[in-house]
């Protein structure tokens, strides 16, 4: 006997990935320590074989990391130069980050986002789970949220932002699947991400992109995410927007909010020597050569810190919660 579906097989699939568009962002929970607080390291622009002093910084990020006993790793994108990973077997994916963060007190969860660089090459290689066979350590997706009960980090997929990829790529191809229709994916990230950030009752809301915000390096502002992301910060009063993109450490407070800039961009090649004078309201600090930056949160304050490559601290900055005050 025939059995009569009403809808053919391909409209029931159609409407699961349609769904599954605009669901919500995947969410990640991690525990804090026993004493309810939380510390970890903040690298960005790096995986180059170890070249230009990353294998350096990797050395002091494990140093500083066993000080402060970090519990998770956080990077800001461009992770494997100069195009991403070709695939799930290029070597470049251990050279240029197993190999190199050897220190123990790095072998904890990472969690990151990807930069332009990354959408250069195989994209999905990046987001496939199979690499925690080769290193359990590794996570990155393109928007999700890791949740500590002491702050909420909000890792969002900046490059699909940025005009200038998609209407002058010059020389580079950039893996766009998943993300065109453009207009679309960047209006559901948008929604998930302002629902996300409305619902959150933690006590820090912390957000992570790849691009600045705000930044006196190379590539300065990113005007998209000036228009599109920083009016959702604002009214959702996010405490820090953590970055990578400009090959610097920089940390910025907004004249307007109590947003601090957090720019760690510093994990291999830099010394780039151009700062833009115009733009210099609310900087703190900012150090054009290599290094990382350290975050520890409690319950009502918050503490940065920048590194260079000797491990020398170069700039600290604590924040108290309740009285909006920064120092
Ligand atoms: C490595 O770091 C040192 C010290 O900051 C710096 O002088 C040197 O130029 C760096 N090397 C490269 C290749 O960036
Ligand atoms: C800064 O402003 C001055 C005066 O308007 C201008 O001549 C200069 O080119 C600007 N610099 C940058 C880096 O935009």
């Amino acid at each position: 006997m025939v059995v009569m579906v009403t809808r053919p097989l391909w409209m029931a699939l159609f409407s699961v990935c349609f769904l599954s568009v605009s669901a919500l962002l995947q969410r990640l929970e991690h525990p804090n320590k026993a004493d309810g607080s939380l510390s970890l390291v903040v690298i960005g622009d790096w995986g180059r074989k170890g070249a230009y002093n990353q294998s350096q910084v990797a050395t002091q990020m494990g140093r500083v990391g066993e000080k402060i006993n970090i519990d998770f790793v956080i990077s800001t994108g461009d992770n494997f130069y100069e195009d991403g990973l070709t695939g799930i077997d290029d070597p470049a994916f251990e050279s240029s980050f197993s190999e190199i963060y050897t220190a123990k007190s790095l072998q904890k969860q990472w969690y990151g986002v990807l930069g332009n660089h990354d959408y250069r090459g195989d994209v999905e290689a990046q987001l496939n789970p199979i690499l925690q066979n080769i290193d359990h350590r590794w996570f990155c997706q393109r928007s999700f949220i890791v949740d500590t009960d002491i702050a909420e980090f909000f890792f969002v997929d900046t490059t699909p932002f940025v005009d200038k990829y998609f209407l002058e790529p010059k020389d580079h191809k950039y893996d766009w699947r998943e993300v065109l229709p453009r207009e679309k994916y960047l209006s559901n990230l948008l929604k998930d991400l302002e629902i996300a950030l409305r619902d959150s009752i933690s006590k820090w809301k912390i957000v992570v992109g790849h691009h600045p915000v705000r930044s006196i390096g190379h590539h300065g502002n990113t005007e998209e995410l000036n228009r599109h992301l920083l009016p959702i910060f604002e009214a959702n009063n996010v405490d820090m927007y953590i970055n990578g993109h400009d090959h610097c450490l920089e940390h910025i407070s907004s004249t307007r909010s109590q947003i601090q800039y957090l720019t760690s961009g510093g994990g291999s090649k830099a010394w780039k020597g151009d700062i833009d004078d115009n733009n210099t309201d609310g900087v703190k600090f900012y150090y054009d050569g290599q290094g990382f930056m350290t975050l520890e949160l409690e319950q009502n304050n918050a503490k940065v810190v920048y590194y260079d490559i000797f491990g020398n601290v170069l700039h600290v900055l604590n924040l108290f919660k309740g009285l909006h005050s920064a120092i």
